[in-house]
């Protein structure tokens, strides 16, 4: 192994750095998805795709905080069906394709599961987390005895490694962690569930009302959710939220992620980003005297 490699897996899947695109950004098209690909990105996860096509909510669906975001898109999507395109064109470069799938029951997840995997994609994450929208999401994910059931029928339906995205929207994220443990790896976190008021209209600013909220000002949120989750199960984790700069990515590794998902923050820093944090991440490595990204996983946790 190369003096500073990043190299890293996840279940069967090997990543070429920890860096992932998250769900949702620059991904409901499988050329802006292989362009992040190109750009430096070593898998990126699709925009959460489920059964039929959904338009999502009337704007306005995103309010911008300078570097942090408030959405509520509503999971606008255009159906499982109209997926197979994208995820082939996204493949092209022959780096990791995560399929994002959202549904109600855990028959409908085992159904869009086994479809993403006939696609081709590499590994399939189930958004058990989106906070907005009623009957999906947070509602799905703070149900540990669902959560239980729809990983594990998933899990008999595909051979592909399941990732189980969870919300930081429930009290004890721990609880939700041991029920998905049949899950190969898991998504920490998706959005915070806020809300922003336009005062002259008097009213929320969102037509939901309610949104999700991603950008820095979550990581803390984020990387406390990857150290509890890490200390008190043997799971792989994959931390996402607030991931802008190489020390993001190593506070949430050494918080005992073995991967990262970046997404707000293309918004600021651009597609360079993947490549930005790459090359400093190796600097620290070498600084360090690091000889493989693996050993800081878990170094900020006494289990
Ligand atoms: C505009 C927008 C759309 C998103 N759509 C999805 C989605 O479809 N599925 C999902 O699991 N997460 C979705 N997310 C959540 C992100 O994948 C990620 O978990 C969250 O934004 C925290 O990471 P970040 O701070 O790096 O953005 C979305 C986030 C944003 C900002």
């Amino acid at each position: 192994m190369p003096k500073g490699s990043l190299i890293s897996d996840i279940g069967s899947m090997q990543l070429e750095s920890p860096l992932i695109l998250a769900s949702g950004i620059l991904d409901e098209n499988g050329y802006t998805m292989r362009r992040m690909l190109e750009e430096g990105a070593a898998a990126v996860v699709t925009k959460s795709i489920g059964s039929t096509e959904r338009a999502g909510f009337t704007p306005p669906v995103v309010v911008d905080l300078g570097d942090n975001l408030l959405n509520a898109i509503g999971l606008s999507n255009p159906g499982i069906e109209h997926f197979k395109e994208e995820i082939s064109i996204a493949k092209g470069i022959g780096k990791p394709v995560i399929g994002s799938i959202f549904g109600a029951t855990a028959e409908e997840f085992a159904y869009l599961a086994s479809r993403m995997q006939s696609y081709g994609a590499d590994a399939v994450e189930l958004n058990l987390s989106c906070p907005h929208v009623k009957g999906f999401g947070s509602e799905v994910g703070s149900d540990p005895s669902l959560v239980e059931d729809i990983v594990s029928e998933v899990k008999a339906k595909i051979n592909v490694p399941v990732l189980a995205k969870l919300t930081p929207n429930v009290t004890d994220i721990v609880s939700i962690a041991k029920a998905a443990e049949k899950a190969d790896a898991l998504v920490l976190i998706n959005t915070v569930k806020a809300m922003h008021i336009d005062i002259y209209a008097r009213m929320p600013t969102l037509s939901n009302a309610y949104g999700g909220l991603s950008g820095p000002a979550i990581k803390p949120i984020g990387v406390r959710a990857v150290y509890d989750v890490y200390r008190e199960t043997e799971m792989d984790i994959i931390g996402c939220g607030g991931i802008s700069r190489f020390e993001d990515v190593l506070e949430y590794m050494m918080a005992g992620a073995r991967a990262v998902e970046i997404g707000t923050a293309l918004k600021t820093y651009g597609r360079a980003i993947f490549d930005n944090i790459k090359r400093d991440t190796i600097r620290f490595l070498e600084s360090e005297g690091i000889e493989n990204i693996e050993e800081i996983i878990g170094a900020a946790v006494k289990k």
